[in-house]
């Protein structure tokens, strides 16, 4: 059948994510037979520059959360377009999402949303992969997709993703020493586990569960939260070390507490920061601690603070931009014109198609910055970021915390890939830090 990857039909619902909001689920049939879902993820700590996230500002239903409009942009905008007398070619994810980006229309994809626009997008790679008969990671990689990223890991959560009072959002472990990806995410759990025992020893912090599944505890300061990821490593028998087993990452996420006058206040250290100031306590704390990796440690718009900031920690930590570059091409070759960060996180959803997340990681790779493919702290049961982490080679991944099933759904997406690439699996662990640790 010479049109088997073509649209047959595309039909798109409202579901549920992690926090019980409603995001778009798309489904996309081919002339083929071959069917592809994909459900959208969606963010607490959003970034400005973000593409758009159409929500039905309803407030009876959902808070005003609904994704309604969506939904109709998909059902009655791209449907017809996509699946209609001249159906679009699922197998050519490029030309397709010019035609998705065509038919929005806007540069930050505001008429049918980027939820409605990636969901389409997604599924298409999926159906389109399934009419192959191969593997998303194997379709959108090639046979050269076999590395396993080295995922940073919740452990501790702050910020919009608990209600503790840290003003940082995650405290993560990353098991640089781990040889198989399968070996990190024991580690993980390992520390994951450790934590809990001290926290419930130290008690009265209860164990609870942030957002993305680490814990939530109302620590005194932030530096706590670094004691207790160092301490519980120990405990679980591993080297918390930048040449051990475990180091430690962290997400600021500074624009979240970044006042109009550019000042940082941190409510947990009970003092306002400047952009400088900042970036002397987390180089302060990277002199303390095992951290390989900061992100976001300055504002979105604080060109000036991550400029100090890549300065001072540049060369012997991985900095990432999220909300910095919001998986944008531009804002990426903006900072990268500018000598700012080294990394940058990859979340689909932040730019809205698949071909513009895989041309994000390219620009990155070509201009010297390390991608970090990221979830979002609201996911589903969506699997798309694992398979997008091995096809890309990217060598990194995060996800949020072990617990909570649609993190889990991603990690154990992973361990089916290892499983199934066998002895071509490969896995760099520390080896993807190389350029910081031969500081
Ligand atoms: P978000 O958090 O999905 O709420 O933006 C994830 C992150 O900041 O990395
Ligand atoms: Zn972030």
């Amino acid at each position: 059948m010479p049109d088997a990857t073509h649209i047959a039909a595309i039909h798109a619902r409202e579901v549920l994510d992690s926090r019980g909001n409603p995001t778009v689920e798309v489904d996309l049939r081919l002339r083929g037979g071959a069917l592809g879902r994909a459900i959208v993820p969606s963010g607490a700590s959003t970034g400005r520059h973000e593409a758009v996230e159409l929500r039905d500002g309803n407030p009876t239903r959902y808070d005003g959360k609904g994704v309604l409009r969506a939904v109709a942009a998909v059902n009655d905008v791209i449907a017809p377009a996509l699946a209609g007398d001249n159906p679009a070619d699922a197998s050519e994810q490029a030309a397709l999402d010019a035609l998705l980006r065509e038919l929005d229309g806007t540069s930050n994809k505001s008429r049918l949303g980027a939820n409605a626009i990636l969901g389409v997008s997604l599924a298409a790679a999926r159906a389109s992969a399934h009419a192959a008969g191969i593997p998303l990671y194997r379709h959108l990689g090639g046979e050269s997709a076999t590395l396993l990223p080295l995922p940073m890991v919740n452990i501790i959560s702050g910020g919009r993703h608990a209600a503790g009072g840290l003003d940082m959002q995650d405290f993560l472990a990353i098991p640089i020493g781990a040889p198989t990806y399968r070996a990190a995410l024991r580690m993980a759990v390992d520390v994951h586990r450790a934590v809990g025992r001290i926290l419930t020893q130290t008690g009265p912090y209860g164990h609870g569960v942030a957002d993305e599944g680490g814990y939530g505890p109302p620590l005194p300061c932030h530096e706590d939260a670094l004691g207790l990821l160092h301490d519980a490593t120990r405990l679980a028998g591993y080297r918390c070390a930048r040449d051990g087993d475990i180091a430690i990452g962290i997400d600021v996420a500074a624009t979240e507490f970044r006042d109009a006058a550019g000042g940082y206040t941190l409510q947990a250290e009970r003092r306002t920061f400047s952009a400088t100031e900042l970036a002397d306590l987390l180089a302060h704390w990277a002199g303390t601690y095992p951290i390989i990796s900061i992100e976001d440690g300055a504002g979105e718009d604080d060109w000036d603070g991550w400029a100090y900031l890549t300065e001072r920690l540049g060369t012997s930590t991985q900095l990432i931009g999220d909300d910095l570059f919001t998986t944008n091409p531009q804002r990426l070759a903006m900072g990268a014109d500018r000598g700012i960060a080294n990394a940058i996180l990859v979340k689909p959803n932040q730019i809205g198609t698949l071909t513009e997340t895989l041309d994000t990681v390219r620009l990155a790779r070509q201009r010297g910055y390390l991608p970090v493919i990221s979830a979002r702290s609201g996911e589903t049961e969506d699997t798309t970021i694992a398979d997008l982490a091995v096809a890309t080679g990217a060598g990194q991944i995060k996800i949020g915390s072990i617990t909570r099933s649609e993190r889990l759904a991603k990690y154990n997406q992973l361990l089916r890939i290892e499983e199934e690439l066998g002895e071509h699996a490969r896995f760099a662990g520390r080896d993807v830090f190389a350029r910081f640790l031969a500081q």
